[in-house]
């Protein structure tokens, strides 16, 4: 298993330490583990002036699998996009054509309590965000910030999508259905882009080929709402780039912390790049307070998607419930009557309830 490991900026480089810790201690010496850190983000302009350096890029590209933990300063929106250590996440993903992006959000038992949302509404909680990852208005090309006439500045970005990359991600998500409760939700704004208006034109296409898999088309607008209202009618929710990041920080804050979402965004291949839905976390960052959770379960998913090993992906994910169900929490989900613990406590928890497993 030859993994880049790409612990980046803020608490990435605290969670991703935790992760390798725990992928090494599930894996044990049954396999061979390859693993090479290299900088991105921030880490990659102190290290090469590159959010994305070319050697960190090449490895990327060999690798079977990157172990991404966050990229991003303050104040990152203000240099241009080449130079963006948060953007570095955008490149990689486009160049690696990283384009099906799976970000599960499911409900532990024990964090039921750690939502905003009344416990009836999200007991039980299992749906798949599945975001399209490398087009839409993130890619669209004519961009950028343009002077009037008038000498007014207007900024302007492209929405796109084309045929055949609709059409890849509609048959991830009815074969992902197929796996699971056989239900797609695409969402678009079909009522006023035409770009939607293609999106569901393909979708509804692609779904003929999938008569076990409900499809249902539902507008981006009413599709947060009813997250909120009643997400456990949803199973897989398929959808663009833009909509899909906004609904997953919606869908995220279900479960009570976006400190607790893995991520898997993969490839025709099989390679993936797996990384917490969080990003960097400046304000927390360096003071053993984050939540490992994300990056020791988004290992997870890499054991399951990239390399194929699904009983030792459940194996990793079994024994974070164990450390939960012990009453272990970090900052973001404690609870009164929990047990307070670090990042590093928590990751060594978790290495401690695989050998129970
Ligand atoms: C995400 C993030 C990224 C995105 C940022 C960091 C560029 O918000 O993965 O959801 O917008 O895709
Ligand atoms: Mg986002």
């Amino acid at each position: 298993m030859k993994i880049a490991v790409l612990p980046g900026d803020g608490v990435g480089k605290e969670v991703t330490a935790q992760a390798v810790k725990v992928l090494k201690a599930a894996v044990g010496n049954a396999t061979s583990l390859e693993l090479t850190e290299a900088p991105i983000g921030q880490a990659g302009v102190e290290a090469a002036g590159d959010p994305l350096p070319q050697t960190t890029l090449e490895l990327c590209r060999k690798a079977d699998a990157i172990l991404f933990g966050a990229a991003g300063i303050p104040g990152d929106e203000k240099l241009p996009f080449d130079q963006r250590p948060g953007a570095s996440l955008l490149r990689l993903r486009k160049d690696l054509q990283l384009f099906a992006n799976f970000r599960p959000v499911f409900m532990f038992p024990e964090l039921i309590g750690a939502s905003t949302l009344k416990p009836e509404v999200v007991d039980g909680l299992d749906v798949i965000i599945l975001r399209e990852l490398t087009g839409d208005v993130y890619f669209g090309e004519p961009r950028g910030i343009r002077t009037l006439p008038s000498g007014e500045r207007q900024g302007f970005n492209t929405m796109v999508y084309s045929e055949s990359e609709v059409e890849r991600i509609a048959h991830v998500a009815f074969q992902t259905a197929r796996g699971r409760r056989r239900k797609v939700c695409s969402v678009d704004k079909a009522n006023v882009l035409e770009t939607s208006q293609v999106w569901r034109d393909v979708f509804t296409r692609v779904g003929k080929d999938y008569p076990d898999v409900e499809l249902t088309h539902v507008f981006v607008d009413a599709a947060a709402m009813m997250l909120m209202r009643a997400p456990k009618q949803f199973d897989v929710v398929a959808t663009g780039n833009i909509f899909g990041d906004i609904l997953s920080d919606c869908a995220a804050m279900l479960t009570g912390s976006i400190g607790m979402l893995p991520s898997a965004s993969l490839a025709n291949d099989r390679k993936g790049l797996y990384v917490p839905v969080h990003g960097s976390a400046p304000d927390i960052a360096g003071k053993n307070i984050a939540n490992p959770l994300a990056a020791i379960l988004s290992a997870a998913m890499m054991l399951r998607y990239s390399f194929d090993l699904p009983e030792l992906a459940a194996r990793v994910e079994k024994a974070v419930s164990r450390v939960l169900a012990g009453g272990q929490r970090t900052a973001d989900i404690y609870q009164p009557g929990t047990a307070k613990v670090g990042t590093i406590e928590m990751g060594d928890a978790v290495v401690a309830a695989l050998g129970r497993a």
